[in-house]
């Protein structure tokens, strides 16, 4: 008899629709249609998301159980995005998966797309080796719509120890790049530029926050203020000084990262710490995580850049665990856009 566990992943909560199969935490496959359509608006337009995803899913699921050369009758479990997300997005994963599991028999799992982010550290390829964290360790998630510290003691267990009072370093990012003129989304855009810039040039205020939690908003002000004075003085300042704006403004926001991340690794003496999320694939922090890691004997865990964004193999990944734990859903779940709270 097979004992192996293989889980098909849906992930559809902004606008990537996303497929993936894992099999004993082994990813098979990963395959994304990436929604073009909102480039042009300066970010995601909801409605169109939805359709787009409507159209994207059944050859996104039919492409990641072909490439991983599995049938869905040896699927032992569909694991879906029920949030945090756009609504119209996640309704679009959860009612394909619904139908997937009323028509295949197919037990159904819900996974936390936050949740699924930390745990895309844990998957493995085929032939590739891989050093996967242990318990408990300290996440970092960064992303377009949260920023959290999150102490994770076990797959299912986590404790938000830090999180945004208002924007995510994603939005500021994005909001950011958007006053100057550049294109959304904004964060690949600063990164690319910061890298001939000058992080010194510039100073920008930082926040101050209590406790391990953050604020992003203020940064976006400060940059506004300081932009509109200095363009009064010169209306070419953006476009003379951009790399150095960016380096300066990447540089701060990194600093308001790692100073609550080396607060919380002083508070609960943990020196595991990985990254996850879309910010996870900006290279100032990878470079600044590496090396703060290196200089304080932290054992880091940087994602790869297919893992940093949004996919479906993360949510797969959760799933399996969940699914170990025989935490399945019943057909009459519901999407949920607001953030979950990390329980099962
Ligand atoms: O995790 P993600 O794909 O979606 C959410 O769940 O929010 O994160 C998207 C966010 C966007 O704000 C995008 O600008 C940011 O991740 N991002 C980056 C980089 N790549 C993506 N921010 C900074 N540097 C990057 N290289
Ligand atoms: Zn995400």
């Amino acid at each position: 008899m097979d004992m192996s566990t293989i889980i098909l992943g849906i992930e559809s909560s902004c606008d990537d629709t996303s497929a993936s199969v894992i099999k004993d935490g082994y990813m098979l496959s990963n395959i994304m249609a990436s929604q073009e359509v909102h480039r042009k608006y300066g970010g995601v337009i909801p409605e169109l998301a939805s359709r787009a995803h409507q159209q994207n899913i059944l050859p996104v699921v039919h492409q990641a159980l072909k490439e991983a050369g599995v049938e869905m009758s040896q699927v032992d479990a569909i694991a879906f995005t029920r949030g945090p997300g756009l609504l119209g997005s996640l309704l679009v994963g959860t009612s394909f998966a619904k139908g997937l599991s009323l028509a295949t028999g197919k037990p159904l799992v819900e996974v936390n797309h936050l949740q699924g982010h930390i745990l895309s550290h844990f998957i493995q390829e085929p032939g590739k080796e891989k050093q996967l964290p242990t318990f408990p360790f300290l996440a970092l998630l960064v992303s377009g719509g949260h920023s959290q510290i999150v102490r994770v003691d076990d797959y299912l267990k986590f404790e938000v120890l830090g999180h945004t009072i208002d924007d995510a370093v994603g939005e500021a990012f994005d909001k950011c790049a958007k006053i100057m003129g550049l294109g959304y989304p904004g964060g690949p855009i600063v990164d690319k530029l910061a890298k001939e810039g000058d992080s010194s040039r510039f100073k920008f205020a930082k926040p101050h926050i209590p406790d391990l939690n953050y604020s992003f908003s203020g940064i976006k002000t400060s940059l506004l203020y300081f932009l509109r004075d200095q363009v009064k003085e010169n209306p070419n300042f953006i476009q003379e000084n951009m790399a150095d704006i960016c380096a300066s403004f990447q540089k701060t926001l990194i600093d308001i990262l790692m100073d609550k991340l080396l607060k919380a690794v002083k508070q609960t003496g943990i020196k595991q710490v990985a990254i996850a999320g879309g910010v996870s694939a900006n290279s100032g922090l990878r470079d600044r995580i590496k090396s703060e890691g290196e200089k304080r004997g932290w054992t880091t865990f940087i994602p790869e850049f297919k893992f940093t964004t949004d996919n479906a193999a993360m949510i797969a990944i959760t799933g399996l665990f969940k699914f170990q734990q025989g935490l399945t859903t019943s057909l009459d779940v519901a999407p949920i856009s607001r953030a979950l709270e990390y329980k099962e």
